[in-house]
């Protein structure tokens, strides 16, 4: 069976003030029945593993650079998050993709350094509207599957997120049969390329909030979420997290 992983995604946002929401979001869940996840701003990798004290809560970056090393001035390597206390990267994201012209090869290469550095790479991927309207969501999916999925790829070491472009923090949501239809084309892709293709967990990502996730969760193949806006705060992000322990 898949582990369930709720994932947050703070992307900039967040100061040392913030560091209470970690309080709060332990203390409203001791003993989680899915594996809990905050990705913040690197600045509070370090602050955020002090502050989880002994919890189950994980902490991950959300991009690294595919060299172990070297002169890269600004950028952070996947051993520099690991040291700090992640267990996690977010590789791939759109807004990454978009901001900073991330490729496929870029993906993969830096989901290469993260397992390299013993972190659990979440890959992310998705259409965008105008490919969705074209009809090309799904070919678009697994060829950014295909392009980004690195060498080594396992079911303990990678996950895969599922988020349309035009879904992220849009309050648009795609319906649960175009979810359901990526997943399960995701799930299918993996079949051809790795053994332990079963085992992957596929998150689904794009305006998850308390109101839908239970229904998201729900759908077949979606084995958690990565949640932006709705992970800043303990008392958006805890209601997700009860709806998928109770899914
Ligand atoms: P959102 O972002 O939940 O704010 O739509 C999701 C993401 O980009 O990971």
């Amino acid at each position: 069976m898949r582990r369930k992983l709720a994932a947050g995604n703070w992307k900039m946002n967040g100061l040392t003030d913030t560091l209470g929401q970690v309080k709060a979001l332990t203390d409203a869940h001791p003993d989680p029945q899915v594996d809990l996840l905050l990705c913040p701003p690197a600045t509070l990798i370090a602050q955020m593993a002090w502050a989880r004290g002994t919890h189950a809560l994980q902490i991950g970056g959300q991009n690294c650079h595919a060299a172990a090393t070297g002169a890269h001035t600004g950028d952070i390597a996947a051993t520099m998050l690991k040291d700090a206390g992640a267990s996690h990267v977010i590789v791939g994201h759109s807004e990454r993709r978009a901001d900073h012209g991330e490729t496929d090869a870029d993906v993969a290469a830096k989901a290469l350094a993260a397992h390299a550095a013993g972190l659990i790479a979440i890959i992310c991927l998705g259409e965008t509207l105008a490919q969705r309207e074209a009809g090309k969501a799904l070919a678009v999916v697994t060829a950014q599957l295909k392009g980004s999925l690195p060498a080594g790829a396992t079911a303990a070491n990678t996950v895969i997120a599922y988020e349309p472009v035009w879904a992220i923090g849009t309050g648009k949501v795609p319906t649960l049969d175009q979810i359901g239809e990526v997943h399960g084309t995701l799930r299918g892709a993996l079949r051809d390329m790795m053994r332990e293709a079963e085992g992957v967990r596929l998150l689904y990502g794009g305006s998850v909030k308390a109101s839908n996730a239970a229904e998201i969760f729900s759908v077949a193949d979606v084995d958690g979420a990565l949640v932006g806006g709705a992970s800043l705060k303990a008392e958006d992000f805890s209601p997700i997290i009860t709806a998928l322990e109770n899914a």
